[in-house]
């Protein structure tokens, strides 16, 4: 098995420190997709909202994905706005294995305050838009070959329960 994973989700669910876990123990090589747009560019996914505009990150997303889909021995991670795109979304399950990690909103509003100063889309909303925003997420979500519940679960379990889906 050498077919790139890709692990998609609600912004904070883990994927980087999940990918980075799996892409060891596979002995793959990790990227994360919004790291290497930030690498690209010199500046933070914040600053290239605001200087740029979503639509310019969107269209940049797009362009890495799917240059980056079609490596083997690579686990990908996405940000969490990548499955808005459909172009995204089919080209990433026909090239990729697709992994959509998931975890409840009572679980996930812990880490909230941790993410709010690099998420530009969290930004200025209540909780309750956030938490319409997380539900409403979900349907982008549902394109994978395989959701793992992530709530009660280590990064490496959650590793481990993916390599035995894959290998
Ligand atoms: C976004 C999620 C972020 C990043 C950008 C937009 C989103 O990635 O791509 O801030 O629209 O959900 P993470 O899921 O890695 O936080």
């Amino acid at each position: 098995m050498d077919q790139t994973i890709v692990l998609v989700g609600f912004m904070g669910v883990g994927k980087t420190t999940i990918g980075q876990a799996l892409a060891r123990k596979l002995d793959f090589q990790f990227i994360d997709t919004d790291q290497r747009i930030e690498a690209e560019m010199g500046m933070q996914t914040t600053d290239i909202f605001r200087v740029h505009g979503e639509a310019f990150f969107r269209q940049k997303e797009k362009e890495t994905i799917t240059q980056l889909v079609k490596k083997k021995k690579t686990v990908l991670s996405l940000g969490g706005g990548a499955f808005l795109q459909a172009a995204i979304r089919d080209t990433c399950l026909q090239d990729g294995i697709v992994i959509c990690l998931s975890l409840s909103f009572d679980g996930w509003k812990e880490r909230l305050d941790d993410l709010l100063p690099t998420r530009p889309v969290l930004q200025g909303k209540s909780l309750v838009e956030i938490e319409e925003l997380f539900y409403n997420r979900q349907a982008i979500y549902q394109s994978h070959h395989k959701k793992v519940v992530t709530d009660a679960l280590t990064p490496e379990e959650v590793a481990d329960e993916i390599i035995e889906f894959v290998l």
